[in-house]
């Protein structure tokens, strides 16, 4: 048993589509969420920069004694120590690993689509993840770089015309193509129902949200780490910047009013 709350980090909202199931998943856990949303996006940003910006963002949560770290951000997921998962001190999860599982006993036909960031797809470890896996999957990728600002400006409610027009831009290519889609940004679990609604049901659709909090409670059932107190979690928001944009967006997304609960700090301490 450990008590200690789980850390989550994204560069802005994104990371909320893993607490959200971690929420309903592992109700006692406390979480401790930073989204470095003075940062946002990273998905365009270099390799060295995501690396310096992820590796801070780590350390704030360690300092807040979390007992597992999860990497809430595809794009952090693919460069954090070349997106292997187990060569960490501490106990670690980014999203690469929960959701090419899944995607790959998914796939009937070998057909996988994955979006991400321009950084994620450009760096390809999903792609390497899957090939090394099956190097007979076929891999159509694609980066969606205008999701990450629709998304933080709050372009999210169902049949939004403007997210729908840029989800068929973007997978346009892809449709009759693939049989299962790989969500690679945390970001985009939150237009989901754009997504679905442009495939059809056609294709699974893989929620990187969904599968990397199965993948944490998994892991701490394993290793006898869970939260055992009746007590329901409490989640505590910290941010970088812009409190009203991420409280509106998050609160949306969530379903509940998380204005209360977030602090904003400065991560130039790490
Ligand atoms: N949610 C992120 C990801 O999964 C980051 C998006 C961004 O900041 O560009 O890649």
């Amino acid at each position: 048993m450990d008590n200690r709350p789980i850390g989550i980090f994204d560069s802005g909202v994104g990371g909320l589509a893993v607490v959200k199931y971690i929420k309903k998943l592992l109700p006692n856990e406390d979480i401790v969420y930073l989204g470095d949303t003075a940062r946002v996006p990273y998905g365009t940003r270099s390799r060295n920069i995501i690396e310096k910006y992820s590796i801070q963002d780590i350390k704030f949560l360690l300092s807040k004694s979390v007992k597992f770290v999860i990497a809430a951000c595809g794009t952090a997921s693919s460069i954090l120590y070349g997106g292997y998962e187990n060569n960490f001190s501490f106990h670690y999860s980014g999203i690469i690993k929960p959701t090419c599982d899944i995607a790959i006993k998914l796939s009937i036909k070998k057909k996988i689509g994955i979006i991400g960031t321009s950084a994620t797809i450009k760096i390809n470890k999903y792609q390497e993840y899957i090939k090394k896996y099956d190097k007979n999957i076929n891999i159509y990728s694609q980066d969606c770089p205008l999701f990450v600002p629709l998304i933080e400006n709050r372009f999210i409610e169902p049949r939004n015309k403007i997210t729908s027009l840029m989800v068929e831009k973007y997978l346009e290519d892809m449709r009759g193509k693939i049989d299962t889609l790989i969500l690679g940004c945390t970001h985009y679990p939150i237009i989901k129902s754009h997504i679905e609604d442009y495939f059809g049901k056609d294709i699974n659709i893989v929620d990187s949200g969904f599968e990397t909090a199965k993948f944490v409670e998994n892991y701490l059932k394993k290793n006898n780490m869970n939260n055992y107190t009746k007590k329901i979690g409490e989640v505590f928001y910290y941010i970088t910047d812009d409190k009203d944009s991420f409280g509106k967006t998050g609160s949306i997304f969530l379903d509940e009013d998380i204005f209360k609960n977030i602090s904003v700090i400065d991560l130039d301490i790490f």
